[in-house]
Formats: C-alpha cells, sequence, structure tokens
C-alpha cells in the first residue's frame, strides 16, 4: 500500500491512500504516534518507522555524558537524566525531514515553564523551530484540571502562550493536568473548558489550537467538548494513559463520532484505537 505524505497549512497531514483510487483521504485519526521519544536510541528507530508524529517530554536536566547541566533535556518526571538535549533532539530529526521526503512532525510536551522558556532562548532550538516545514506542536497543560494530583503544577499559560507566539505556525496543544479513576465517571467540567477558552481570548491566540485531552474523561463530556471546539479551526488531541481502564468506550465513541475525523487527532494505546470508529470511517473528502 502506497502513502504519500504533504503538508496542508503546516497542520493537516493528507493521507491519500493510491489504492483506494486517488481519492483523498482526511482522517487526522489514522496518523500515527511515537510516545515518549526521550532517548537517542527510540528517536532513532522512530525516525526509522513509518510514524507520522514522535512525541517527547522536555524537562531541566543533565546530559548522561555530564558535558551539560541545567538545560531542556528530553525525559518525563522525575527523570533528569538523558542522553539526549532538547536542542540534540531537535536537530537530529531536522536533519532526517531534510533527507526525507515522508517528513515526521514533532509534539514537544513541556513539563515545566523552566524547560520551555530556556529552550526558547536557545538560538539553535530557535532557529530550527522558526524555518522547519513540517508539523512541530508545542505542549503543555497549562490549567488545573479533573482528578489533577495535588503535585502536578500546570505550566504558566500566560508565559507559555507568549513564547508560543514566537513561532506563529507551530500548533499550540494545551491541556490540563489530569488524573483517572474509571469509577468516579467524572469529565472535563463547563468551568474546564470556559477557563481555556478565557485563556485563548485572554492571550489573543491567533495560531492552530489543538486541546490535549484524556480519552477516559472525554467519555464523559460530550457537551463539554462540542463547547471547547466552538472556534472550528481547533482540533481535539485524544491521548490516553496505559493504565486508564474500565470507562465506557461505547461513550467516547459517541463523542468523537459527534465531533469527526477531520477535528480528532488519536495518540492512544493500540488496544484502544482499535476500539474507535474513527479510525474505520470511510468518510472520504470530495
Ligand atoms: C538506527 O536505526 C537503524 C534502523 O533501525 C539501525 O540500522 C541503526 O543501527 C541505528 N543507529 C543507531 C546509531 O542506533
Ligand atoms: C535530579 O534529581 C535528583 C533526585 O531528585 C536531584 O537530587 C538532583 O539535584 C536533580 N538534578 C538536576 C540536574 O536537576
Ligand atoms: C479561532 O481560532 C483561530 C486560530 O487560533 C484564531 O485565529 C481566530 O481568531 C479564532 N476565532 C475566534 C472567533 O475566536
Ligand atoms: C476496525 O477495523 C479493524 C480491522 O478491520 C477491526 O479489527 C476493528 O475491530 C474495527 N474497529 C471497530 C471499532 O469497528
Amino acid at each position: 500500500m502506497l502513502r504519500s505524505h504533504c503538508i496542508l497549512f503546516g497542520l493537516l497531514f493528507i493521507h491519500s491512500d493510491i489504492s483506494q483510487g486517488y481519492k483523498m483521504q482526511i482522517n487526522l485519526a489514522t496518523i500515527t504516534w511515537a510516545h515518549a521519544v526521550n532517548d537517542k536510541a527510540y528517536l532513532n528507530s522512530s525516525l526509522n518507522s513509518g510514524i507520522d508524529m514522535l512525541e517527547a517530554d522536555i524537562v531541566i536536566g543533565r546530559t548522561a555524558d555530564n558535558k551539560e547541566n541545567n538545560i531542556p533535556i528530553m525525559g518525563h518526571p522525575p527523570n533528569n537524566v538523558s542522553d539526549l538535549s532538547l536542542s540534540q533532539f531537535v536537530s537530529i530529526v531536522d536533519e532526517f525531514n531534510k533527507r526525507n521526503a515522508a517528513k515526521k512532525g514533532i509534539k514537544l510536551d513541556f513539563k515545566c515553564i523552566e524547560a520551555f522558556e530556556s529552550a526558547i532562548r536557545n538560538e539553535e532550538f530557535s532557529a530550527i523551530l522558526s524555518k522547519a516545514n513540517y508539523p512541530v506542536w508545542l505542549n503543555a497543560d497549562i490549567l488545573e484540571g479533573p482528578l489533577a494530583h495535588p503535585q502536578s503544577n500546570p505550566v504558566d499559560a500566560t508565559l507559555f502562550i507568549k513564547g508560543g507566539k514566537l513561532f506563529p505556525r507551530s500548533v499550540l496543544s494545551l491541556g490540563w493536568t489530569t488524573g483517572f479513576d474509571a469509577t468516579k465517571k467524572v469529565g472535563y467540567t463547563e468551568s474546564n473548558v470556559r477557563e481555556m477558552l478565557r485563556v485563548l481570548e485572554t492571550n489573543e491566540v491567533r495560531q492552530p489550537v489543538t486541546f490535549a485531552v484524556r480519552a477516559g474523561l472525554v467519555a464523559e463530556s460530550k457537551n463539554e467538548m462540542n463547547k471547547l471546539l466552538s472556534n472550528n479551526t481547533h482540533t481535539l488531541t485524544v491521548w490516553s494513559a496505559i493504565n486508564d481502564e474500565g470507562f465506557d468506550v461505547d461513550k467516547l465513541n459517541d463523542v468523537l463520532d459527534g465531533i469527526g475525523i477531520r477535528r480528532i487527532y488519536v495518540d492512544v494505546p493500540d488496544e484502544l484505537k482499535s476500539q474507535l470508529n474513527l479510525l474505520n470511517s470511510t468518510q472520504i473528502d470530495a
């Protein structure tokens, strides 16, 4: 099966599946993700795979060779040592994308504002991001959301968005700190949504936005998700943790089917992915 990728407005991939008679199909849910690409070996294998988007986490820490300390490195808290710094990560991906037609997109998940502020002060990082002709997503949990762990502090929303504006073609991927407990049957609240929309308005966000939302909570938030997406240029990125179990997948399908394949990215474990109607949607773009 032949698949070609190109970029529309730096945001969407068009998947044109030649085996299906040259029809253009825009199903964002079919875009594939590598998760926590936080070390050299996994970055290399992800680049050499058919995966579209590389998701990676950034914290402040030191490089394993001890050459640099107190810089943005690839890692998930509580880790603070990595064989890959953020500047190395973006330059390796950028070099790869210069040499390959099937370009990889990147989603950089900043775990604290210090890592982000330090990143955007770095000239190499800024130069690469400014010139990137592939999807670049800047992600942070900027608000406190449902069942959030008391110690998981949101990233400063104003500073994050202000910094994101330096890269107007990048996608701002914005989420809430959350927890999960299927027995509680809670989802995103109206006030979570209002708060997010107010942040966008107050900070005069004009660049592409996707909301990063947790699958098990989305299942309980049909009205809230519709309200969240009231600006029809915004999209949803549904993610799920491997241990998030026991929620109602039919309800999740109901919410997602109502929003549709043009507006939902799906970055969830394969087992959940295989149960989502979106993935089997045959909706074809005219
Ligand atoms: C990178 O991955 C390729 C293909 O999987 C492999 O052949 C190569 O040895 C790897 N290189 C490094 C430096 O790990
Ligand atoms: C990394 O974490 C350890 C253990 O929490 C801490 O002692 C150390 O100071 C941290 N190092 C850096 C560079 O942040
Ligand atoms: C909708 O979002 C886009 C992209 O962020 C922004 O430019 C536009 O101003 C927003 N529209 C409204 C009505 O807020
Ligand atoms: C989607 O299609 C795959 C492969 O045909 C199948 O295994 C899966 O169960 C289907 N999922 C849904 C939700 O229909």
